[in-house]
């Protein structure tokens, strides 16, 4: 790992973010506008002093490998690779173990991707699926942005393709592209328009392929999920079109490729598919890094199910705000694009916020004139409110429903309160007070203040030790302990006895801690420390009594005189 630092050490870190982002010193720090989210005033800090980059609005931060990772969506040995030759410094060939695989299948899908793009060009069965295209609408120059292509009909072409330029079956299999049959391998796909997926920054990962004869089965079929495709991970379009959800500072979610072709085609270029699978919450995070909203435009009968409802679950807490889009009439978005463009703009900007459409939605369905049909409805629809997190929105919908359905807001705020209990409602008001993104939050924080005042240390040594840290706290504060003095101890001391992600991950703590801490007195930030000790010894207990309890009623149930009188001493003592 000492290349690690060596390269740092020879990096900018300053002046190679500084190429993405526009910084402005504020004190030893640099500051900026975030390039992870979307901000108006600025949150993103540099540390020169440090070598850390940290978002005080998204949490993201790191070292400069961290950040070429983030904004370029490399692998670490690519960061690595691309710092080391900018640094000058030559890389002992270490760690290409399970990159080197990775990177095997990307060059093999990125081949396959220019063979098919070369076939639909070359033959005449490419060139009839190229008409298909045209016919359904879309233009040759569209087709080459998102490199569309065609998978010839014989048995094996591709195969003997990828073999000529040195590539194993066996690599090939894995990549996705051969498939066993009873007499040898064959290809994965035959006589399909080829849609190259690729991941966020344009590497293909797989491929769909859409039928030509209508008598194929099935549609669409897709590459299994492989060591780089991982469905649930990727949309379809992303790589081409995040750009254009950056500066929309929203997406369109469609279903289908074709559904992003057409919108693409047609000026709605902030789109992606979901290829018709079933959103995932890797997906809304990929979209919220480029955008604060999400237009679902989903085909007219997955509109209103399931998938809306999952997204609204997932979306409260990505803090992303989805509306709907309405097709009406149409089918998919491609078939309303065929309708006109202005057609597809107008549906697009008109769509409404995902709680208004369930509300519609829910009363079409259960209708409002019977107590039973206001009952289901209020259900369904109180499910979904109760998921909102900001209460002043959540309190307009109470009282839109109760409106809705002749009723008052307190009798709905009793029913949403006799739901099943939201994520957050078992927590006590001490708890939910703090964030609880990160459960070793509690932890950083105590551990960070120490580090930043090491002459508290003294005073609250004795309960600090007896403290259950856990993971990278542990492994911290067991260092920290070793480099103790006796009155302090150095952060450069403590630092080398680090592991290189261990450290990162502490200087990021430390820069995170003095700039919350910077404006707050001494006494102040004692109290603090003394706060979180006495929050976490007291969960610490109640997880040690909870603990008992079953072990104790066990010995009871068991008839273990003896345990149960141990542990009834031990109980005693808490
Ligand atoms: N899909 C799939 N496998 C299938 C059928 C559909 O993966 N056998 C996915 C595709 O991504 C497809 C989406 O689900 O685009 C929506 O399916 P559907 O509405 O049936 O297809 P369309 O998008 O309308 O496709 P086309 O217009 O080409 O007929
Ligand atoms: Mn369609």
């Amino acid at each position: 790992m000492a290349d690690l630092d060596l390269i740092k050490s020879k990096v900018d870190i300053v002046e190679l973010i500084g190429q993405y982002v526009p910084l402005k010193k504020a004190g030893r720090n640099y500051k900026g506008n975030c390039p992870f989210h979307s901000e108006k005033t600025p949150s993103f800090m540099v540390s020169p002093d440090k070598q850390i980059w940290h978002c005080f609005g998204c949490g993201k931060g790191g070292d400069v490998f961290r950040f070429l990772m983030e904004k370029e969506g490399l692998e670490f040995p690519e960061a690595l690779a691309q710092l080391a030759e900018k640094a000058g410094v030559p890389l002992q060939s270490q760690s290409v173990g399970e990159w080197g695989n990775k990177n095997l299948l990307f060059n093999i899908n990125e081949l396959a991707a220019k063979f098919y793009e070369k076939a639909m060009e070359d033959s005449t069965q490419g060139r009839q699926a190229l008409n298909y295209l045209v016919s359904r609408g879309l233009s040759r120059e569209t087709a080459k942005i998102f490199r569309i292509g065609y998978a010839p009909t014989g048995w094996d072409y591709l195969i003997k393709f990828l073999e000529r330029r040195g590539y194993k079956l066996d690599d090939i299999e894995k990549a996705g592209l051969a498939v066993r049959r009873t007499r040898g391998y064959s290809d994965k796909f035959h006589h399909r328009l080829m849609f190259p997926i690729t991941n966020a920054s344009g590497k293909v990962v797989g491929f769909t392929g859409r039928v030509l004869n209508p008598e194929d089965q099935p549609k669409y079929l897709n590459s299994p999920e492989t060591a780089i495709f991982v469905k649930g991970r990727i949309l379809y379009g992303l790589s081409a079109t995040k750009e254009f959800i950056q500066q929309a500072n929203y997406a369109v979610l469609v279903e289908g490729q074709m559904d992003l072709l057409s919108s693409y085609q047609a000026g709605v270029k902030n789109a992606v598919a979901s290829s018709g699978t079933a959103l995932t919450i890797d997906q809304l995070k990929l979209i919220r890094r480029y955008g604060e909203a999400l237009v679902l435009a989903l085909d007219a009968d997955a509109a209103g199910g399931e998938a809306t409802k999952r997204a609204i679950e997932l979306a409260a807490t990505e803090d992303l705000n989805i509306k709907v889009a309405i097709l009406g009439e149409f089918k998919d978005p491609d078939d309303c694009i065929k309708a006109g463009v202005d057609v597809w703009k107008r549906i697009i900007d008109s769509a409404i916020p995902v709680i208004d459409f369930y509300l519609d939605h829910s009363i079409k369905k259960f209708g409002v004139d019977t107590v039973a049909g206001k009952k289901k409805v209020a259900a369904e629809v109180l499910s979904v409110i109760s998921l909102l997190v900001d209460p002043v929105e959540k309190d307009q919908y109470i009282k839109k429903l109760a409106s809705l359905l002749a009723t008052s807001t307190e009798s709905l705020y009793e029913a949403m309160g006799k739901l099943k209990a939201p994520r957050s409602a078992a927590k006590t008001a001490e708890e939910s007070a703090l964030p609880d993104r990160d459960p070793d939050w509690l932890s950083k924080q105590m551990l960070g203040i120490v580090l930043y005042r090491s002459n508290y240390y003294s005073d609250f040594r004795d309960r600090l030790d007896q403290i259950k840290w856990q993971g990278w706290s542990e492994r911290v504060y067991e260092s920290l302990k070793n480099c103790y003095t006796g009155s302090e101890f150095s952060l450069d001391n403590l630092l080398p006895t680090l592991a290189y992600d261990d450290r990162v991950a502490l200087l990021e703590l430390l820069m995170v801690i003095e700039e919350q801490y910077a404006t707050m007195g001494e006494v102040d930030i004692k109290g603090e420390l003394n706060f979180y000790i006495n929050l976490i010894q007291r969960r610490q207990v109640k997880q040690t009594l909870t603990r008992l309890k079953a072990e104790i009623s066990a010995a009871e149930q068991s008839g273990d005189q003896e345990k149960l009188s141990t542990l009834l001493e031990q109980f005693k003592h808490l």
